[in-house]
């Protein structure tokens, strides 16, 4: 049987364009969405993309990311009373978008009105990339408990989970120019929640039962730019301008395209395997 991929956060742009290049590569795909008719249409804006395609190689489950019994359905390709199928690799673009806030309420209740205070991004939810990762690893304890016999036969097994995080997360890495800082400064909300993702991510990996044993790649872009939408089979789509850093040796710069996060990782981790960046940190700018 080919492997299969699992996706979360596969309508950001990100994370939908690496499936795009994973579907119409001829892989087989689980995505979680919380509305599976926004993850259908983007996928059948991309090039080469067909509704037969979709229905050939993609399980849409629908829900939320940080529900442990969706997370679960997303993970397990099939499951009898005597053996269980999981995803080879796990990719998640999960996180909240935001937008740049420059005024707060009035502290006084009497003035109807909004007042000047430090811009700042404001996401809907600026814990979800935290949350989703308890829920990811929540799944993973209760597949390993309930669907393997020993934590041996689930260590066999284990996918390898790759997780957007952010350029500027990691302390003491200098990835970020210095005309950007004060804008990643404003970024200080979701940074947090990166952060606080990487910190769990960590955490697990130094338990002696650790549900990430088939290895993590933290990929870290500078500031996000263009959309989804990935070049039509055999076109130029600018690879050859992305700049690959890791925390030894950074590559700094400015903004990169969705579409180029996503084809580096169905480049480099579906389809190359991914083992060559696992416990990296990797930078990724134009
Ligand atoms: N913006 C930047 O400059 C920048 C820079 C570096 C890194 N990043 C990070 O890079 C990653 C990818 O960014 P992107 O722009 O490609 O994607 P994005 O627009 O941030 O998309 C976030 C994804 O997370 C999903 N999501 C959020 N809450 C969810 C929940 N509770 N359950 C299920 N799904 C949920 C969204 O689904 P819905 O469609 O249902 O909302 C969407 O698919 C994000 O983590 C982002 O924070 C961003």
């Amino acid at each position: 049987m080919s492997p299969t991929i699992a996706f979360l956060g596969a309508t950001g742009g990100c994370a939908n364009a690496c499936l795009a290049y994973t579907l119409r590569s001829g892989y087989n795909a689980i995505a979680l969405a919380r509305t599976p008719a926004k993850l259908t249409a983007l996928l059948l804006s991309q090039p080469g993309l067909t509704q037969d395609i979709l229905d050939a190689h993609l399980r849409i489950i629908e829900g939320d990311a940080r529900d442990v019994e969706t997370v679960m359905k997303t993970l397990v390709v099939a499951a009898d009373a005597h053996s269980t199928t999981l995803v080879s690799l796990i990719i998640s673009g999960i996180g909240g978008t935001g937008e740049m806030v420059f005024t707060k309420p009035s502290p006084c209740e009497q003035i109807p009105m909004r007042v000047p205070t430090v811009p700042h991004i404001s996401i809907p939810n600026p814990n979800i990339t935290e949350q989703s990762t308890r829920a990811l690893l929540g799944a993973l304890a209760r597949i390993a408990a309930e669907r393997f016999g020993s934590f041996a036969d689930y260590a066999a097994v284990a996918p390898r989970v790759t997780i957007i995080s952010g350029a500027g997360i990691k302390k003491g890495v200098t990835d970020v120019p210095l005309l950007f800082r004060p804008l990643y400064a404003a970024l200080d909300i979701p940074h947090k929640d990166k952060a606080q993702m990487e910190r769990l991510l960590a955490e697990a990996q130094e338990k002696a039962d650790n549900l990430l044993c088939g290895g993590v790649v933290i990929v870290r872009p500078s500031i996000l730019g263009g959309d989804h939408k990935i070049a039509e089979a055999g076109a130029d789509s600018g690879f050859t301008k992305l700049r690959v850093g890791t925390e030894k040796k950074p590559e700094i710069g400015y903004t990169v395209g969705r579409a180029l996060i996503g084809e580096w990782i169905y480049r480099e981790v579906v389809k190359g395997g991914g083992e060559k960046w696992v416990g990296e940190g990797v930078i990724l700018t134009e």
